[in-house]
């Protein structure tokens, strides 16, 4: 039997500006890729994969010949704001174009304002551990919706607070490195206003805007059937899921982000739509050591991982639940992210319709799901794993920027081309 999707149903890929723009010498990222030992294979952004310098246009153009007919874009802040209240028309010029073109291709544009990185002067007055740089996202999120408003269909604030803050706040291994356990929620809190400001800062510029947010939501379950493991699991997903959508639902942090429960202005229900990045599921096994993590450690089912970094193992049916959960919020859902580490393609086409049936599962179940973005179109630059981890439908031969359309891809062009998907065994 054949899984139809709704009608008008968002296909694309997503990507993020620091990824695959190349050449990003203004941002925090830039500078930390340079220190030896950041990043784990030793290479580092460099031209990633020419979309800046003219190769955004010919993967676009790629992405809609398969089948696709959105994309889910980043904005490079340090870019468009290389010193603080100093814009780039130049930049804001590049991306019209780019937007423009995919419109033109029949692409609709998702576009995120912040995915991770940072101008060198927001990291150097702190990055996110600063408070100030609240409102210095709200000037930024306002000149971006008043410069592109015309030619983006969606707009996302800030791509998973939760995952930056542990990375680089409570951990040491993304920029600023702070390695402090309490720097989690300080971080957090304050994407979490920059989020309430920038959403208000776009919605000013632009009232009938569709701003939303995107997170990053891993299922935690419970690795043996004991109470102990599935007390750790509720823990971390509390932790790292729960208090997020707690705080966007009230607009208040509760603990363990603060002690006592605490307000944010404009942040209760401030989003139009919610984009949920979803890769796998950590195991949760008790673990009386690790207060800090709920009491829980995770332990290895076949995940996705590498040495230093862990997407957890595949399971569809976090996803559907995810989904699910997200529904209760009454607003669209977009599948922002998901995909798989897999260099050779061998893994990627089931895991790919696996987890589109799993979000058509989530739409039998009433979630409104309006849209699925694979990360995604290219390899690119992944983050503190460098260029060893290949993400892309489209692999690329960094040496030579040829790109090669890998199986996967076609897999998915089906999916697109049908809007539609065999329901399996
Ligand atoms: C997500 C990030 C994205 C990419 C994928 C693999 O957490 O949002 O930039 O690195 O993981």
């Amino acid at each position: 039997m054949l899984l139809r999707f709704p009608d008008g149903f968002w296909w694309g890929c997503a990507t993020s500006s620091h990824q695959v723009e190349g050449d990003d010498v203004d941002s925090d990222w830039w500078d930390w890729e340079q220190v030896p030992g950041h990043i784990v294979d030793g290479t580092t952004s460099g031209a990633a994969a020419m979309w800046w310098n003219g190769r955004a246009e010919d993967d676009l153009a790629t992405a809609a010949a398969l089948g696709q007919n959105a994309h889910r874009f980043g904005l490079e802040w340090s870019r468009l704001e290389p010193s603080p209240g100093v814009f780039d028309l130049t930049a804001f010029g590049r991306y019209r174009a780019i937007f423009e073109r995919a419109h033109e291709l029949g692409l609709a544009t998702m576009v995120t304002l912040n995915h991770f990185t940072l101008p060198r002067w927001a990291a150097e007055a702190g990055s996110w551990a600063a408070r100030e740089l609240v409102d210095r996202f709200a000037a930024f999120a306002s000149r971006c919706a008043a410069t592109l408003g015309d030619v983006v269909d969606r707009w996302a604030t800030l791509n998973e607070p939760n995952v930056l803050a542990l990375m680089g706040y409570a951990g040491e291994r993304w920029p600023p490195g702070t390695g402090q356990v309490g720097a989690f929620a300080q971080a957090l809190a304050n994407m979490l206003r920059a989020h309430a400001a920038g959403y208000r800062a776009v919605h000013d510029a632009l009232p009938d805007a569709k701003v939303g947010i995107v997170l990053s939501l891993p299922s935690f379950v419970p690795a043996r059937s004991r109470r102990s493991d599935a007390t750790a699991a509720a823990g971390q997903d509390w932790m790292f899921n729960g208090v997020l959508l707690a705080a966007l639902d009230r607009g208040r942090l509760l603990p363990p982000l603060s002690l006592a429960s605490k307000r944010i202005d404009g942040l209760a229900r401030a989003f139009d739509w919610i984009g949920l990045n979803y890769y796998g599921c950590y195991h949760v096994q008790f673990d009386p050591t690790a207060p800090h993590r709920a009491f829980g450690r995770h332990v290895d089912v076949g995940n996705v991982k590498t040495d230093t970094g862990d997407w957890g193992a595949p399971h569809p049916l976090g996803l559907t639940e995810q989904l699910v959960r997200l529904s209760r919020f009454g607003v669209p859902l977009f599948v922002t992210e998901n995909g798989i580490y897999d260099n050779d393609d061998r893994a990627r086409p089931q895991y790919l319709v696996d987890h589109v049936r799993a979000v058509h599962r989530a739409i039998a179940r009433g979630a409104d799901v309006r849209g699925y973005f694979h990360w995604s179109l290219v390899d690119n630059f992944e983050w503190a794993e460098g260029w060893s981890t290949r993400f892309g439908l489209i692999g690329i031969d960094r040496d030579t920027q040829v790109r090669t359309v890998r199986g996967s891809a076609e897999v998915y062009a089906g999916i697109c081309r049908a809007n539609a998907i065999e329901e399996g065994a």
